[in-house]
């Protein structure tokens, strides 16, 4: 198929665009870099304009980092355009092309449920509250309008991790240095997915038109912030736990922390596990040791 990446240059697609390749998938890379770093076999644009073929598949990474900056006014109008308004413009472009997709995979995120407490949320649960929530349900709303009659997988992405970039590498930071830490009381839920499981669940949502509407990718084992230190503990030789105070958190970064740090929500990845898909880490021990390697 002929498949359209936008934000194809980040974390997430630097290992899926390889996976569709290997598929035999032709890719196109919409980039907002002239020089992007590459991938043999892709084509790069800059506009949409420049598309000489019709698209089969879009898959719709594309916005400024959530944990890129301090979230000022101008910076959350820039993670909220670099979302919403470039899903718009995708939307008006291929109203207008002769030949539409017919799949769209959107990323977005558990920030949908907003902070929560135990409660196990599946792809049926509410929305909750804060900046977050409204981003995803905002971003998703403008998905669902941009695919016409494709259909479209609303990938909730829980924290990617994996070694080379995303939220690993600042979170393993301390552990790396020999402290061990949690944030705040250390009980809200991390529903993290190893990065090697969101390549594969975008890949297993391509070919499989069950998956249709929302769909958790996270891992089926979430841990608490303290259950995540455990196991890094396990896996980093830490001499001391120093946990993290919310206070500190706030100070440091802002709004953030209480949406994003000191917050969490309990997901479960329902829908993939209805259609037998399954995890290569289902536990954060599995996912650390992929990491990580045997010590
Ligand atoms: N990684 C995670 O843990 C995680 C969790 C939940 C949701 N997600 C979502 O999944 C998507 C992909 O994640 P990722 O980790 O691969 O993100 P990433 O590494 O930050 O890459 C996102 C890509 O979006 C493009 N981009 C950045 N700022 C932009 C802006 N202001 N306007 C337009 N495009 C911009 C960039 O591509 P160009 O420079 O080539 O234009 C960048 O390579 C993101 O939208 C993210 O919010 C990720």
């Amino acid at each position: 198929m002929r498949i359209l990446v936008t934000g194809g240059t980040g974390f997430i697609g630097e290992a899926l665009i390889p996976a569709l390749l290997d598929k035999g998938h032709s890719v196109t890379v919409l980039s907002r870099q002239a020089s992007p770093s590459t991938i043999a076999g892709v084509t790069y644009i800059q506009q949409l304009e420049e598309i000489t073929e019709s698209i089969d598949v879009v898959i719709n990474l594309a916005g400024a980092s959530l944990a890129g900056k301090r979230w000022n006014t101008a910076y959350k109008d820039e993670i909220i355009s670099s979302r919403v308004a470039l899903t718009r413009s995708l939307g008006e472009y291929f109203s207008a092309a002769e030949q539409r997709p017919s799949i769209w995979l959107n990323a977005s995120a558990i920030g949908y449920y907003g902070p929560r407490e135990d409660e196990e949320l599946s792809e049926d649960s509410s929305s909750g509250h804060g900046f977050s929530a409204k981003l995803c349900r905002d971003w998703e709303a403008s998905a669902v309008e941009a695919a016409g009659d494709a259909r479209v997988c609303l990938l909730r992405l829980g924290v990617v991790l994996d070694e080379g970039g995303g939220a690993y590498a600042q979170m393993a930071q301390p552990f790396k240095m020999g402290v061990a830490n949690w944030l705040g009381d250390g009980k809200q839920w991390l529903s993290w997915v190893h990065r090697d499981d969101v390549v594969s669940a975008f890949c297993f949502a391509l070919e499989n038109d069950q998956l249709d509407g929302p769909v958790n990718v996270t891992a089926p084992e979430p841990v608490s912030s303290r259950g995540f230190c455990f196991a890094m503990r396990k896996v980093h030789r830490t001499l001391v736990a120093i946990p993290m105070p919310g206070f500190v958190m706030r100070a440091m970064v802002g709004e953030m922390a209480d949406e994003l740090l000191l917050t969490g929500q309990r997901v479960l990845p329902a829908a993939l596990m209805s259609v037998g898909f399954s995890f290569s880490c289902p536990s954060i021990d599995d996912a650390l040791l992929q990491i990580e390697g045997e010590r």
